[in-house]
Protein backbone atom coordinates (compact mmCIF):
# COMPACT_ATOMS: atom_id res chain seq x y z
CA UNK A 1 0.00 0.00 0.00
CA UNK A 2 1.26 3.93 -1.04
CA UNK A 3 2.55 5.89 1.76
CA UNK A 4 0.21 7.98 2.64
CA UNK A 5 0.60 11.52 1.69
CA UNK A 6 1.11 13.98 4.45
CA UNK A 7 -1.67 17.14 4.26
CA UNK A 8 -0.74 20.35 5.67
CA UNK A 9 -3.33 21.97 7.92
CA UNK A 10 -3.36 25.90 7.30
CA UNK A 11 -5.97 26.82 9.97
CA UNK A 12 -7.70 30.09 9.44
CA UNK A 13 -9.62 30.85 12.75
CA UNK A 14 -7.75 33.96 13.55
CA UNK A 15 -8.47 35.35 9.96
CA UNK A 16 -11.60 34.26 8.32
CA UNK A 17 -12.84 33.15 11.35
CA UNK A 18 -12.07 36.27 13.40
CA UNK A 19 -14.61 37.96 10.13
CA UNK A 20 -17.42 35.27 11.35
CA UNK A 21 -20.60 37.63 12.12
CA UNK A 22 -21.05 38.19 16.06
CA UNK A 23 -17.26 37.16 16.66
CA UNK A 24 -14.80 38.95 18.68
CA UNK A 25 -11.56 37.83 20.22
CA UNK A 26 -9.80 40.09 22.79
CA UNK A 27 -5.72 39.89 21.60
CA UNK A 28 -4.82 37.82 24.87
CA UNK A 29 -7.42 35.24 23.32
CA UNK A 30 -5.98 35.44 20.40
CA UNK A 31 -2.52 34.58 21.68
CA UNK A 32 -4.07 31.68 23.41
CA UNK A 33 -5.63 30.33 20.47
CA UNK A 34 -2.43 30.38 18.55
CA UNK A 35 -0.31 28.43 21.10
CA UNK A 36 -3.21 25.79 21.21
CA UNK A 37 -3.17 25.30 17.54
CA UNK A 38 0.63 25.22 17.52
CA UNK A 39 0.39 22.47 20.46
CA UNK A 40 -2.42 20.41 18.50
CA UNK A 41 0.71 20.61 15.42
CA UNK A 42 -1.16 22.96 13.07
CA UNK A 43 0.90 23.49 10.08
CA UNK A 44 0.43 27.23 9.30
CA UNK A 45 -1.51 29.71 11.57
CA UNK A 46 -3.35 32.35 9.69
CA UNK A 47 -2.89 35.18 12.79
CA UNK A 48 -4.53 38.13 10.86
CA UNK A 49 -5.07 40.74 8.18
CA UNK A 50 -2.68 43.59 9.05
CA UNK A 51 -3.84 46.10 6.85
CA UNK A 52 -7.32 46.06 7.86
CA UNK A 53 -6.69 46.75 11.24
CA UNK A 54 -4.46 47.88 14.46
CA UNK A 55 -5.56 44.72 16.15
CA UNK A 56 -4.67 42.19 13.76
CA UNK A 57 -1.69 44.17 12.96
CA UNK A 58 -0.65 43.31 16.81
CA UNK A 59 -1.83 39.98 16.55
CA UNK A 60 -0.17 38.79 13.94
CA UNK A 61 2.88 40.30 15.22
CA UNK A 62 2.76 38.89 18.70
CA UNK A 63 1.52 35.39 17.65
CA UNK A 64 4.99 35.35 15.26
CA UNK A 65 6.95 36.17 18.67
CA UNK A 66 5.26 33.35 20.31
CA UNK A 67 5.10 30.60 17.54
CA UNK A 68 7.84 29.16 16.91
CA UNK A 69 6.57 25.77 15.34
CA UNK A 70 3.94 26.42 13.38
CA UNK A 71 4.33 28.80 10.13
CA UNK A 72 2.39 32.11 10.93
CA UNK A 73 0.56 33.63 7.94
CA UNK A 74 -0.90 36.60 7.44
CA UNK A 75 -2.92 38.08 4.69
CA UNK A 76 -2.78 40.53 2.06
CA UNK A 77 -4.41 41.91 -0.96
CA UNK A 78 -1.88 42.14 -3.77
CA UNK A 79 -0.78 46.07 -3.14
CA UNK A 80 2.30 47.34 -1.93
CA UNK A 81 0.87 48.76 1.13
CA UNK A 82 -1.23 46.05 2.65
CA UNK A 83 2.20 43.60 1.96
CA UNK A 84 4.84 45.89 3.30
CA UNK A 85 2.38 45.83 6.61
CA UNK A 86 2.19 42.47 6.46
CA UNK A 87 5.93 41.92 6.41
CA UNK A 88 6.28 44.39 9.27
CA UNK A 89 4.04 42.20 11.29
CA UNK A 90 5.66 38.81 10.72
CA UNK A 91 9.08 40.29 11.10
CA UNK A 92 9.56 38.19 14.82
CA UNK A 93 8.45 35.47 13.10
CA UNK A 94 10.22 32.13 13.11
CA UNK A 95 8.17 30.62 10.02
CA UNK A 96 6.59 33.23 8.51
CA UNK A 97 4.45 32.87 5.11
CA UNK A 98 3.04 36.22 2.89
CA UNK A 99 -0.26 34.88 1.82
CA UNK A 100 -1.50 37.66 -0.90
CA UNK A 101 -5.00 37.65 -2.36
CA UNK A 102 -6.49 38.50 -5.83
CA UNK A 103 -9.68 37.94 -7.13
CA UNK A 104 -9.58 36.16 -10.34
CA UNK A 105 -13.22 35.58 -11.75
CA UNK A 106 -15.58 37.59 -14.35
CA UNK A 107 -17.78 38.40 -11.94
CA UNK A 108 -15.33 40.28 -8.99
CA UNK A 109 -12.98 41.62 -11.89
CA UNK A 110 -15.60 43.30 -13.98
CA UNK A 111 -18.13 44.36 -10.68
CA UNK A 112 -15.29 44.76 -7.64
CA UNK A 113 -11.96 45.67 -9.69
CA UNK A 114 -12.90 46.65 -12.59
CA UNK A 115 -10.10 45.15 -14.39
CA UNK A 116 -9.42 43.31 -17.59
CA UNK A 117 -7.75 39.72 -17.67
CA UNK A 118 -4.29 40.85 -18.71
CA UNK A 119 -4.36 43.23 -15.78
CA UNK A 120 -5.50 40.77 -13.02
CA UNK A 121 -2.57 38.63 -13.99
CA UNK A 122 0.09 41.51 -13.95
CA UNK A 123 -1.47 42.51 -10.83
CA UNK A 124 -0.80 39.14 -9.49
CA UNK A 125 2.30 38.45 -10.86
CA UNK A 126 3.43 42.03 -9.26
CA UNK A 127 2.44 41.14 -6.29
CA UNK A 128 4.07 38.10 -5.57
CA UNK A 129 7.27 39.57 -6.56
CA UNK A 130 7.11 42.06 -3.92
CA UNK A 131 6.69 39.97 -1.33
CA UNK A 132 9.00 37.52 -2.30
CA UNK A 133 11.60 40.12 -1.71
CA UNK A 134 10.39 39.55 2.04
CA UNK A 135 10.39 35.95 2.54
CA UNK A 136 10.52 33.04 -0.23
CA UNK A 137 7.23 31.26 1.79
CA UNK A 138 4.36 32.66 -0.48
CA UNK A 139 1.13 31.99 -0.54
CA UNK A 140 -1.07 32.88 -3.77
CA UNK A 141 -4.89 32.33 -3.48
CA UNK A 142 -6.83 33.27 -6.47
CA UNK A 143 -9.91 34.85 -4.73
CA UNK A 144 -13.57 33.18 -6.25
CA UNK A 145 -11.50 30.63 -8.03
CA UNK A 146 -14.22 27.95 -8.48
CA UNK A 147 -16.03 30.50 -10.43
CA UNK A 148 -12.99 31.56 -12.45
CA UNK A 149 -12.97 30.34 -15.75
CA UNK A 150 -10.84 27.50 -15.79
CA UNK A 151 -8.04 28.46 -18.67
CA UNK A 152 -7.73 31.62 -17.08
CA UNK A 153 -7.15 30.23 -13.72
CA UNK A 154 -4.48 27.95 -15.28
CA UNK A 155 -2.74 31.00 -16.63
CA UNK A 156 -2.91 32.92 -13.58
CA UNK A 157 -1.80 29.77 -11.55
CA UNK A 158 1.28 29.11 -14.15
CA UNK A 159 2.16 32.99 -13.72
CA UNK A 160 2.26 33.25 -9.86
CA UNK A 161 3.86 30.13 -9.47
CA UNK A 162 6.65 31.26 -11.89
CA UNK A 163 7.05 34.56 -9.84
CA UNK A 164 7.55 32.63 -6.78
CA UNK A 165 4.09 31.37 -5.24
CA UNK A 166 5.39 28.36 -3.29
CA UNK A 167 1.78 27.39 -2.42
CA UNK A 168 -1.64 28.55 -5.11
CA UNK A 169 -4.67 28.31 -3.00
CA UNK A 170 -8.22 27.41 -4.70
CA UNK A 171 -10.73 29.42 -3.03
CA UNK A 172 -14.22 28.40 -3.13
CA UNK A 173 -15.17 31.49 -2.01
CA UNK A 174 -18.98 31.61 -2.08
CA UNK A 175 -19.19 27.60 -1.13
CA UNK A 176 -20.45 27.01 -4.63
CA UNK A 177 -18.83 24.19 -5.79
CA UNK A 178 -20.22 20.82 -5.82
CA UNK A 179 -17.57 17.84 -4.16
CA UNK A 180 -17.19 16.52 -7.66
CA UNK A 181 -17.17 19.33 -9.50
CA UNK A 182 -14.09 20.79 -6.80
CA UNK A 183 -12.27 17.21 -7.08
CA UNK A 184 -12.29 17.34 -11.10
CA UNK A 185 -11.13 21.08 -10.81
CA UNK A 186 -8.27 20.31 -8.98
CA UNK A 187 -7.30 17.45 -11.40
CA UNK A 188 -7.42 19.88 -13.91
CA UNK A 189 -4.78 22.19 -12.25
CA UNK A 190 -2.29 19.43 -11.94
CA UNK A 191 -2.81 18.31 -15.18
CA UNK A 192 -2.91 22.07 -17.17
CA UNK A 193 -0.78 24.22 -15.23
CA UNK A 194 2.96 23.28 -16.38
CA UNK A 195 4.91 24.23 -13.26
CA UNK A 196 2.10 22.87 -11.13
CA UNK A 197 4.96 20.38 -9.41
CA UNK A 198 6.74 23.51 -8.08
CA UNK A 199 3.62 24.88 -5.51
CA UNK A 200 1.51 22.82 -3.19
CA UNK A 201 -2.18 23.28 -4.07
CA UNK A 202 -3.99 24.10 -1.33
CA UNK A 203 -7.68 24.63 -0.83
CA UNK A 204 -9.93 26.86 1.07
CA UNK A 205 -13.70 25.89 0.99
CA UNK A 206 -16.68 27.98 2.68
CA UNK A 207 -19.91 26.33 4.10
CA UNK A 208 -22.63 28.25 2.25
CA UNK A 209 -24.52 24.78 0.83
CA UNK A 210 -22.56 22.95 4.04
CA UNK A 211 -20.14 21.11 1.55
CA UNK A 212 -17.15 22.79 2.93
CA UNK A 213 -15.68 19.59 4.37
CA UNK A 214 -16.63 17.69 1.37
CA UNK A 215 -15.28 19.62 -0.81
CA UNK A 216 -11.99 20.07 0.54
CA UNK A 217 -11.57 15.66 0.99
CA UNK A 218 -12.30 15.96 -2.86
CA UNK A 219 -9.90 18.04 -3.60
CA UNK A 220 -7.64 15.92 -1.06
CA UNK A 221 -8.56 12.79 -3.11
CA UNK A 222 -7.84 14.51 -6.52
CA UNK A 223 -4.05 15.86 -5.08
CA UNK A 224 -4.48 18.79 -3.03
CA UNK A 225 -1.71 19.10 -0.44
CA UNK A 226 -2.92 21.55 2.19
CA UNK A 227 -6.73 22.05 3.56
CA UNK A 228 -7.31 25.46 4.88
CA UNK A 229 -9.78 25.05 7.72
CA UNK A 230 -11.12 26.94 11.30
CA UNK A 231 -12.23 25.52 14.46
CA UNK A 232 -16.06 24.31 14.65
CA UNK A 233 -15.88 25.75 10.91
CA UNK A 234 -16.42 29.18 12.27
CA UNK A 235 -15.75 32.40 9.01
CA UNK A 236 -17.58 34.58 7.55
CA UNK A 237 -21.30 33.66 6.31
CA UNK A 238 -22.10 29.96 6.98
CA UNK A 239 -18.11 29.89 7.76
CA UNK A 240 -14.72 27.87 6.88
CA UNK A 241 -14.68 23.68 6.96
CA UNK A 242 -14.45 22.62 10.01
CA UNK A 243 -10.54 21.37 11.56
CA UNK A 244 -12.24 18.93 13.43
CA UNK A 245 -14.18 17.00 10.76
CA UNK A 246 -11.36 17.31 8.31
CA UNK A 247 -9.23 16.01 10.70
CA UNK A 248 -11.06 13.23 11.79
CA UNK A 249 -11.83 12.05 8.28
CA UNK A 250 -8.42 12.05 7.28
CA UNK A 251 -7.81 9.81 10.31
CA UNK A 252 -10.78 7.59 10.29
CA UNK A 253 -10.64 7.33 6.63
CA UNK A 254 -6.62 7.51 6.20
CA UNK A 255 -6.58 4.59 3.67
CA UNK A 256 -9.52 6.21 1.67
CA UNK A 257 -7.45 9.42 0.96
CA UNK A 258 -4.06 7.56 1.21
CA UNK A 259 -3.63 10.95 3.67
CA UNK A 260 -3.00 11.83 7.09
CA UNK A 261 -2.25 14.61 9.20
CA UNK A 262 0.57 16.01 11.50
CA UNK A 263 -2.41 17.00 14.42
CA UNK A 264 -2.49 16.19 17.55
CA UNK A 265 -6.00 15.15 17.64
CA UNK A 266 -6.37 14.68 21.49
CA UNK A 267 -6.48 18.62 21.51
CA UNK A 268 -9.49 18.77 19.49
CA UNK A 269 -12.26 18.65 21.72
CA UNK A 270 -10.33 21.27 24.40
CA UNK A 271 -9.33 23.54 21.53
CA UNK A 272 -13.36 23.67 20.57
CA UNK A 273 -14.41 24.65 23.43
CA UNK A 274 -12.04 27.56 23.72
CA UNK A 275 -12.72 28.93 20.79
CA UNK A 276 -16.21 28.80 21.35
CA UNK A 277 -16.01 30.18 24.53
CA UNK A 278 -13.88 32.69 23.53
CA UNK A 279 -16.23 33.79 20.31
CA UNK A 280 -19.26 33.21 21.82
CA UNK A 281 -20.26 31.01 19.20
CA UNK A 282 -21.34 28.42 20.47
CA UNK A 283 -21.29 25.03 18.82
CA UNK A 284 -24.31 23.32 17.61
CA UNK A 285 -25.77 19.95 19.88
CA UNK A 286 -25.47 17.75 16.87
CA UNK A 287 -22.17 19.26 14.95
CA UNK A 288 -19.99 16.04 14.39
CA UNK A 289 -16.93 15.41 16.02
CA UNK A 290 -17.65 18.13 18.86
CA UNK A 291 -20.96 18.61 19.28
CA UNK A 292 -22.33 17.96 22.44
CA UNK A 293 -24.30 14.77 21.10
CA UNK A 294 -21.46 13.70 18.69
CA UNK A 295 -20.67 10.47 21.26
CA UNK A 296 -23.94 10.58 23.10
CA UNK A 297 -26.31 7.69 22.95
CA UNK A 298 -29.20 7.74 24.27
CA UNK A 299 -31.51 4.81 22.67
CA UNK A 300 -30.88 1.43 25.13
CA UNK A 301 -29.84 -0.63 22.04
CA UNK A 302 -27.60 1.71 21.05
CA UNK A 303 -26.53 1.72 24.77
CA UNK A 304 -25.81 -1.51 25.21
CA UNK A 305 -24.10 -1.97 22.18
CA UNK A 306 -21.70 0.51 22.95
CA UNK A 307 -21.04 -1.02 26.17
CA UNK A 308 -20.47 -4.62 24.89
CA UNK A 309 -18.39 -3.10 22.00
CA UNK A 310 -17.53 0.37 21.53
CA UNK A 311 -16.79 0.06 17.84
CA UNK A 312 -20.54 -1.30 17.44
CA UNK A 313 -21.87 2.22 16.80
CA UNK A 314 -19.08 4.71 17.71
CA UNK A 315 -16.26 4.93 14.29
CA UNK A 316 -14.15 7.01 15.97
CA UNK A 317 -12.95 6.87 20.18
CA UNK A 318 -14.09 10.39 21.79
CA UNK A 319 -10.47 9.84 23.65
CA UNK A 320 -9.08 10.71 20.64
CA UNK A 321 -10.20 14.37 20.54
CA UNK A 322 -9.58 14.49 24.47
CA UNK A 323 -13.27 13.66 25.14
CA UNK A 324 -14.54 10.90 27.14
CA UNK A 325 -17.81 8.95 25.60
CA UNK A 326 -21.07 9.98 27.32
CA UNK A 327 -24.09 7.69 27.91
CA UNK A 328 -27.11 9.95 28.41
CA UNK A 329 -29.35 8.37 30.28
CA UNK A 330 -32.95 8.71 29.37
CA UNK A 331 -36.39 7.19 29.01
CA UNK A 332 -34.85 4.89 26.37
CA UNK A 333 -32.03 4.22 28.65
CA UNK A 334 -31.70 0.22 29.57
CA UNK A 335 -30.56 -1.13 32.73
CA UNK A 336 -27.43 -2.09 31.61
CA UNK A 337 -26.18 1.53 30.47
CA UNK A 338 -27.68 2.74 34.41
CA UNK A 339 -25.74 -0.20 35.94
CA UNK A 340 -22.57 0.55 33.71
CA UNK A 341 -23.16 4.73 34.63
CA UNK A 342 -23.32 3.75 38.45
CA UNK A 343 -20.47 1.21 38.21
CA UNK A 344 -17.66 4.02 36.88
CA UNK A 345 -19.78 6.40 39.88
CA UNK A 346 -17.95 3.80 42.20
CA UNK A 347 -21.51 2.49 43.16
CA UNK A 348 -21.98 -1.45 43.67
CA UNK A 349 -25.51 -1.94 43.27
CA UNK A 350 -27.83 -5.25 43.86
CA UNK A 351 -30.06 -6.12 40.78
CA UNK A 352 -33.26 -5.00 42.65
CA UNK A 353 -31.91 -1.36 43.13
CA UNK A 354 -30.82 -1.46 39.43
CA UNK A 355 -34.33 -1.61 38.55
CA UNK A 356 -35.36 1.04 41.18
CA UNK A 357 -33.08 3.48 39.73
CA UNK A 358 -33.70 2.52 36.40
CA UNK A 359 -37.12 2.93 36.47
CA UNK A 360 -36.88 5.89 38.76
CA UNK A 361 -34.92 7.11 35.83
CA UNK A 362 -37.11 6.45 33.07
CA UNK A 363 -40.09 8.20 34.82
CA UNK A 364 -38.30 11.56 35.43
CA UNK A 365 -36.61 11.55 31.66
CA UNK A 366 -40.31 11.25 31.10
CA UNK A 367 -40.67 14.70 32.52
CA UNK A 368 -37.20 16.30 31.58
CA UNK A 369 -36.25 14.71 28.57
CA UNK A 370 -32.47 14.29 29.57
CA UNK A 371 -31.35 12.97 33.21
CA UNK A 372 -27.92 14.22 34.16
CA UNK A 373 -25.16 12.61 35.80
CA UNK A 374 -26.31 14.58 39.42
CA UNK A 375 -29.63 13.48 38.96
CA UNK A 376 -28.45 9.90 38.82
CA UNK A 377 -25.99 11.00 42.06
CA UNK A 378 -29.08 11.89 43.67
CA UNK A 379 -31.45 8.85 42.75
CA UNK A 380 -28.95 6.02 43.45
CA UNK A 381 -27.97 7.94 46.75
CA UNK A 382 -31.47 7.99 47.18
CA UNK A 383 -32.62 4.02 46.35
CA UNK A 384 -29.21 2.98 48.20
CA UNK A 385 -30.24 4.91 51.48
CA UNK A 386 -33.35 3.82 51.89
CA UNK A 387 -34.34 1.64 55.07
CA UNK A 388 -35.90 -1.44 54.69
CA UNK A 389 -39.55 -0.35 54.97
CA UNK A 390 -40.55 -2.47 58.00
CA UNK A 391 -38.01 -0.58 60.08
CA UNK A 392 -39.11 2.86 59.31
CA UNK A 393 -41.43 4.01 62.33
CA UNK A 394 -42.89 6.93 60.50
CA UNK A 395 -44.60 6.29 56.81
CA UNK A 396 -46.13 9.44 54.90
CA UNK A 397 -49.61 9.37 54.30
CA UNK A 398 -50.53 12.94 52.58
CA UNK A 399 -49.11 16.13 52.83
CA UNK A 400 -51.61 19.35 52.23
CA UNK A 401 -50.60 22.91 52.05
CA UNK A 402 -52.35 25.76 52.07
CA UNK A 403 -50.27 29.05 50.74
CA UNK A 404 -50.85 32.21 49.06
CA UNK A 405 -49.77 35.91 49.07
CA UNK A 406 -52.00 37.22 51.49
CA UNK A 407 -52.53 34.03 54.06
CA UNK A 408 -49.99 32.36 56.45
CA UNK A 409 -49.02 29.26 54.97
CA UNK A 410 -50.97 26.22 56.52
CA UNK A 411 -49.85 22.44 56.42
CA UNK A 412 -51.35 19.39 56.99
CA UNK A 413 -50.02 16.29 57.43
CA UNK A 414 -51.15 12.64 57.48
CA UNK A 415 -48.69 10.03 58.79
CA UNK A 416 -48.39 6.50 60.70
CA UNK A 417 -46.69 6.27 63.68
CA UNK A 418 -46.43 2.89 64.23
CA UNK A 419 -49.09 2.27 62.70
CA UNK A 420 -51.03 4.11 64.11
CA UNK A 421 -52.36 7.32 61.74
CA UNK A 422 -51.57 10.88 62.74
CA UNK A 423 -52.94 14.14 61.50
CA UNK A 424 -50.73 17.63 62.20
CA UNK A 425 -51.38 20.69 61.84
CA UNK A 426 -49.01 24.15 61.79
CA UNK A 427 -48.63 27.66 60.30
CA UNK A 428 -45.04 28.71 59.37
CA UNK A 429 -43.16 31.23 57.95
CA UNK A 430 -43.13 29.28 54.42
CA UNK A 431 -44.73 26.29 53.31
CA UNK A 432 -41.94 23.78 54.18
CA UNK A 433 -41.70 25.41 57.64
CA UNK A 434 -44.62 25.00 58.42
CA UNK A 435 -44.87 21.21 57.11
CA UNK A 436 -42.28 20.79 59.30
CA UNK A 437 -44.05 21.86 62.66
CA UNK A 438 -46.76 19.91 61.40
CA UNK A 439 -44.60 16.78 61.72
CA UNK A 440 -43.15 17.74 64.76
CA UNK A 441 -46.48 18.80 66.22
CA UNK A 442 -47.14 15.13 66.18
CA UNK A 443 -43.86 13.28 67.00
CA UNK A 444 -43.46 12.52 70.71
CA UNK A 445 -40.00 12.03 70.98
CA UNK A 446 -37.87 15.14 70.98
CA UNK A 447 -35.96 15.30 68.02
CA UNK A 448 -34.20 18.60 66.60
CA UNK A 449 -33.65 19.78 63.30
CA UNK A 450 -29.55 21.16 62.76
CA UNK A 451 -29.32 21.96 59.30
CA UNK A 452 -31.68 21.77 56.28
CA UNK A 453 -30.37 22.37 52.75
CA UNK A 454 -31.86 22.67 49.65
CA UNK A 455 -30.66 22.43 46.26
CA UNK A 456 -31.73 22.32 42.16
CA UNK A 457 -29.88 19.52 41.04
CA UNK A 458 -30.71 20.38 37.27
CA UNK A 459 -31.61 23.75 35.57
CA UNK A 460 -34.85 24.48 34.83
CA UNK A 461 -38.32 24.89 37.00
CA UNK A 462 -38.89 20.79 36.50
CA UNK A 463 -35.47 20.35 37.76
CA UNK A 464 -34.89 17.68 40.73
CA UNK A 465 -34.84 18.92 44.07
CA UNK A 466 -32.81 17.42 46.42
CA UNK A 467 -32.70 18.49 50.32
CA UNK A 468 -30.18 17.44 52.69
CA UNK A 469 -31.11 17.49 56.46
CA UNK A 470 -29.58 17.48 59.77
CA UNK A 471 -31.41 16.08 62.58
CA UNK A 472 -30.53 15.68 66.45
CA UNK A 473 -32.31 12.48 68.71
CA UNK A 474 -32.60 13.07 72.38
CA UNK A 475 -28.87 11.55 72.74
CA UNK A 476 -27.13 13.56 71.26
CA UNK A 477 -26.59 11.71 68.07
CA UNK A 478 -26.94 13.29 64.88
CA UNK A 479 -28.00 11.88 61.76
CA UNK A 480 -27.86 12.23 57.84
CA UNK A 481 -31.33 12.43 55.85
CA UNK A 482 -32.02 13.36 51.99
CA UNK A 483 -34.51 12.87 49.59
CA UNK A 484 -34.97 14.26 46.27
CA UNK A 485 -38.38 14.76 44.03
CA UNK A 486 -39.34 17.31 41.78
CA UNK A 487 -41.35 19.05 44.46
CA UNK A 488 -39.54 20.87 46.73
CA UNK A 489 -42.15 20.52 49.78
CA UNK A 490 -42.23 16.75 48.83
CA UNK A 491 -38.26 16.82 48.54
CA UNK A 492 -38.20 18.32 52.38
CA UNK A 493 -41.03 16.75 53.12
CA UNK A 494 -40.04 13.13 52.83
CA UNK A 495 -35.99 14.22 53.88
CA UNK A 496 -37.15 15.24 56.95
CA UNK A 497 -39.44 11.81 57.70
CA UNK A 498 -36.44 9.93 56.81
CA UNK A 499 -34.27 11.74 59.08
CA UNK A 500 -36.75 11.28 61.95
CA UNK A 501 -37.01 7.81 61.12
CA UNK A 502 -33.57 7.42 61.34
CA UNK A 503 -33.05 9.82 64.36
CA UNK A 504 -36.04 7.41 66.34
CA UNK A 505 -34.89 3.83 65.09
CA UNK A 506 -32.49 2.50 67.51
CA UNK A 507 -34.58 4.36 70.52
CA UNK A 508 -37.50 3.72 69.71
CA UNK A 509 -38.04 0.80 67.45
CA UNK A 510 -39.98 -2.19 69.29
CA UNK A 511 -37.51 -5.17 69.19
O1 LIG B 1 -12.75 32.99 1.00
C1 LIG B 1 -11.73 33.43 0.43
O2 LIG B 1 -11.62 33.49 -0.79
C2 LIG B 1 -10.65 33.88 1.31
C3 LIG B 1 -9.34 34.16 0.66
C4 LIG B 1 -8.64 35.27 1.35
C5 LIG B 1 -8.52 32.92 0.66
O3 LIG B 1 -10.82 33.93 2.50
ZN1 LIG C 1 -12.50 32.65 3.11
Amino acid sequence: MAKPRKIKIFDTTLRDGEQSPGATLSHQEKIIIAKHLEKMNVDIIEAGFPIASEDDFKAVRDISKEIKKSEVAGLARVVEKDIDRLAKALEPAKKPRIHVVLATSPIHREFKLKKSPKEIIQMGVAGVKYASQFCKNIEFSPEDASRTETAFLYEVLEKTIEAGATTVNIPDTVGYAQPAEFGNLISGIIENVPNIEQATISVHCHNDLGLAVSNSLEAVRHGAGQVECAVNGIGERAGNAALEELAMALKTRSSYYSAETNLNLSEIYRVSQMVSSFTGLLVQRNKAVVGENAFAHESGIHQHGVLCKREAYEIMDPKMIGKESELVLGKHSGKHAVKSVLKEMGYGLKENQVEEITSRIKALADKQKRVFREDIVAIANDVTDQMREEDKRIVLEEVKIFTGNRVQPEAEVSLKIDGKQVVGKAKGVGPVDASAKAIASVISEKVSLKEYNLKAITGGTDALANVVIKVKNSRGKEFLAEAINEDVIMASVEAIINGYNKALFKEGKPK
